[in-house]
């Protein structure tokens, strides 16, 4: 028998959500095409990445979406949320301000979400810029627990740790 090339045995919507400028589009290039760009365009509407990876022997295809941070440019939020089962909540090591609004995006997705098992991971992106830390390791750690989220921190430019959170939160949901 022939195998598809685009065969796989789960298929998996992780929405990304954080601030305008906190890296989630950079983090879907680097973990959908090994990319990343240092110029900024804001996300208009929705964009999407897939990725296929092994895990236990099965094919988990993710399929990312990604929105505008910015309300202005955002997507319709009941359909971005729906059938979602994992959520990376993306904020910036060296703006505080996005790391205070993760509780606004926690909230809308707990609203929103409609998949009752979703896996929820924090994200501190922008590690590589360790000397303009203004949300250390450790505050972003308690606030991961208080909350029950799973927790890294990453770098979408130096490609640090991109890989691990992404296969965390598949093998969480799997
Ligand atoms: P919106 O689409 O407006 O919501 O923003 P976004 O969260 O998608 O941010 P985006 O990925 O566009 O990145 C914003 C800026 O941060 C760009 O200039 C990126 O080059 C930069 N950036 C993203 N990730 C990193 C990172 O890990 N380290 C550093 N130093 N810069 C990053
Ligand atoms: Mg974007």
């Amino acid at each position: 028998s022939y195998k598809l090339v685009d065969d796989f045995d789960y298929l998996f919507k992780v929405v990304l959500i954080g601030d305008s400028g906190v890296g989630k589009s950079n983090l879907l290039s680097r973990f959908t095409k090994n990319e990343f760009s240092l110029d900024y365009r804001s996300t208009i509407g929705v964009e999407f990445g897939t990725r296929s990876l092994n895990i236990d022997g099965k094919i988990v295809k993710t399929q990312l979406w990604d929105t505008a941070g910015q309300e202005r440019y955002r997507a319709v939020t009941g359909a971005y949320y729906r059938g979602a089962v994992g959520a990376l909540v993306v904020y910036d090591v060296t703006q505080h301000s996005t790391f205070v609004n993760v509780e606004k995006w926690l909230k809308e997705l707990r609203e929103n979400a409609t998949d009752r098992n979703l896996v929820v991971m924090l994200i501190g992106n922008k590690s590589d810029l360790g000397h303009l830390v203004a949300v250390s390791t450790e505050v972003g750690t308690s606030f991961a627990k208080k909350e029950s989220l799973y927790f890294m921190e990453t770098s979408a430019l130096e490609s640090t740790n991109v890989d691990n959170a992404f296969a965390e939160i598949l093998t969480r949901i799997y």
